[in-house]
């Protein structure tokens, strides 16, 4: 893990593809059907050196953001900056622990410098560790809160007075549709991300008339590190460019919460009306050994 402040980087081959300043449609419902729907907007990623992270920051470089990125390895952000600049985006890094506040504020600061006001952030890092019963793996669960919501909440607040002074801005974080119900196994991590969506629904309603949106991001199985890690082939299964697509549409949308994909989202919801003996018997196989989940 890589400590302390990182030097951050910049990738810039001139403009960005796509030409035409759409600025005046930026952030807004993609009328101009051309799918450059960030043309002139600031998004920072954390978590950017993996997964859905690294695939939301291409997609949206790929629709006319200039994108911070984020996370602990460098080497990651270093390569995923060249493939941006490649197809004629631009990136800047910097590395941070997010759950560090320190860090975490220091890495926006850094990218916010090279690319300018944070119109975007997307907080997006997170990570997945089970809820084990004897003995109690209670360190592995405070840092698993320590990233997944003090790590979205430093990030927040390293854009938020910008914005706010600003007039305007859009947050939003990747929680999961496991924040609707609490599972065998897997108890910390749906309450971590529990804590996400529910921080930021009041934080939505807080800044209602300060014109800066908030989006609940709520994936259900995506194909990453994250999930290669299960020792059973989850069910409906998304390719991370997949998520990233649907997730900058929803994002351009300024959508309130986004769950997705609907097969999941029906099926974690139904759970929440199933008894718990059920629930406990279909988990029965996996609560006995848990694996780190989305
Ligand atoms: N995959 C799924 O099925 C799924 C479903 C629902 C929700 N999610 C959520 O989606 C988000 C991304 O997960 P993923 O599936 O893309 O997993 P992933 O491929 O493992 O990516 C996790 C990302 O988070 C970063 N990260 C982890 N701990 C960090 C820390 N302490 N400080 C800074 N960055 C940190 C990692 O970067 P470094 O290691 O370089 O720091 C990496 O870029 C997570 O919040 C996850 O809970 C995933």
């Amino acid at each position: 893990m890589e400590k302390g402040k990182g030097k951050a980087g910049t990738a810039r081959t001139g403009r960005p593809t796509g030409g035409a300043d759409r600025s005046a449609f930026a952030g807004r419902v993609d009328w101009l059907g051309d799918g450059m729907r960030f043309t002139n907007q600031v998004a920072v990623i954390t978590g950017a050196s993996s997964g859905i992270g690294w695939a939301l920051a291409k997609e949206l470089a790929a629709q006319g953001a200039r994108v911070g990125l984020i996370a602990r390895r460098r080497d990651r952000l270093e390569a995923l900056a060249a493939e941006i600049a490649k197809s004629g985006g631009t990136a800047a890094l910097a590395t941070a622990d997010v759950s560090d506040r320190t860090q975490t504020l220091a890495a926006v600061a850094e990218v916010r410098d090279r690319l300018g006001p944070v119109d975007l952030l997307v907080a997006n890092a997170g990570m997945g560790t089970p809820t084990a019963l004897d003995p109690p793996n209670v360190p592995e669960v405070e840092t698993m809160f320590r990233v997944n919501v003090l790590g979205m909440i430093y990030s927040i607040e390293a854009v938020l007075p910008e914005m706010l002074r600003r007039g305007r801005g859009h947050v939003a974080a990747v929680s999961s549709l496991a924040a609707y119900k609490g599972l065998p196994g897997e108890s910390a991590y749906c309450a971590s991300k529990a804590a996400i969506n529910a921080y930021l629904e009041g934080l939505r309603i807080q800044l209602r008339r300060r014109n800066i949106a908030v989006t609940t991001i709520c994936p259900g199985f995506v194909r990453t590190p994250m999930t290669d890690a299960f020792p059973f082939r989850p069910p409906w299964l998304m390719e991370a460019d997949a998520a990233a697509r649907r997730i900058a549409k929803a994002l351009a949308r300024r959508r309130k919460v986004y769950n997705f994909p609907l097969r999941t989202t029906l099926l974690v919801k139904l759970t929440r009306w199933l008894p718990d003996w059920l629930v406990g018997k279909v988990m029965g196989k996996y609560d006995a050994k848990p694996a780190a989940k989305p």
